[in-house]
């Protein structure tokens, strides 16, 4: 999928890439200028993520951001690629209801933010959500494991298919590829039970603390360039520390400006020139 000849990454790219072993690639991203970089980097989807509540909004956990506050942030991220396949996580208590609830939320994001996809936490428990709105041609993205909306019901952030639960876990994916899901995010799930899921389903895996047997693999954007403050789950790897460069650039730029260094006669215009 990151053969620069192929215009935008089409749902049926993620099968072909399962069928051909290509390692199909996902960030979040909640802006236009975090997308275009993305996208010229050849990331295959970008996820305008409920994670947005944390890393946009300030929140303590996912549950409380709503379609109204995601849904603008969808349209920056869907302005700033050209590639990229771009879904809508759609957020706690926009869609769990009934199908008919799940998919008028899923129009709003495809009709007022241009997203191409959107996903849904749950997989049993979701399927008739997710057959309703895949019957209304509008791709879904299931995600199973931990489902961080569901944080205080699951009791914080546990990994989930351990022991007997594996079987339920196994359930879930079944279903939610029975149901029409085109991907699905296996969250916090160890290592041999992700790689069975994968082997087993024809629709590709995308792991997130899944270890590598998954057909693809997806990070909160803040997370894999340290951009945050707060606390990095132990299965993220930081390709950068982005806080700190941008902490740096931030103070000299102060102490110049304070000391009159900035700006200088090269940032500045004169009568002539
Ligand atoms: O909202 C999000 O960032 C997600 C990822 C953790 C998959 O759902």
């Amino acid at each position: 999928m990151s053969d620069d000849t192929l215009k935008r990454v089409r749902t049926r790219h993620f099968a072909q890439a399962k069928a051909s072993g290509h390692v199909i690639t996902g960030l979040t991203s909640y802006d236009f200028l975090t997308a275009q970089i993305f996208d010229a980097a050849g990331i295959d989807f970008l996820l305008v993520g409920d994670s947005a509540a944390n890393t946009v909004f300030g929140y303590d956990t996912t549950v409380p951001v709503t379609v109204d506050e995601l849904i603008p942030l969808c349209r920056g991220v869907v302005r700033g690629v050209r590639r990229a396949l771009v879904v809508a996580d759609l957020p706690f208590g926009s869609y769990e209801s009934n199908a008919d609830i799940a998919l008028a939320t899923a129009v709003r994001f495809m009709k007022e933010a241009g997203a191409h996809a959107v996903k849904i936490e749950g997989g049993v428990r979701s399927v008739d959500q997710i057959t309703r709105i895949t019957q209304s041609g509008i791709p879904v993205m299931a995600h199973i494991g931990f489902t961080p909306q569901s944080e205080h019901g699951l009791g914080g952030h546990v990994i989930q298919g351990r022991g007997a639960s594996a079987e339920a876990l196994l359930a879930d994916a079944r279903a939610v590829e029975q149901a029409g899901a085109f991907a699905v995010v296996l969250e916090m799930v160890p290592t041999e039970l992700a790689g069975q899921i994968s082997a087993e389903l024809t629709i590709p895996t995308i792991g997130i603390g899944a270890g590598n047997g998954t057909d693809g693999q997806i990070l909160v954007w803040t997370d894999m360039a340290g951009l945050g403050s707060g606390r990095v789950p132990s299965f993220v790897k930081q390709y950068a520390n982005l806080r700190d460069t941008l902490m740096s650039a931030t103070v000299a730029w102060r102490d110049d400006v304070q000391s009159r260094a900035y700006p200088d006669a090269a940032h500045s215009f004169s009568d002539d020139s």
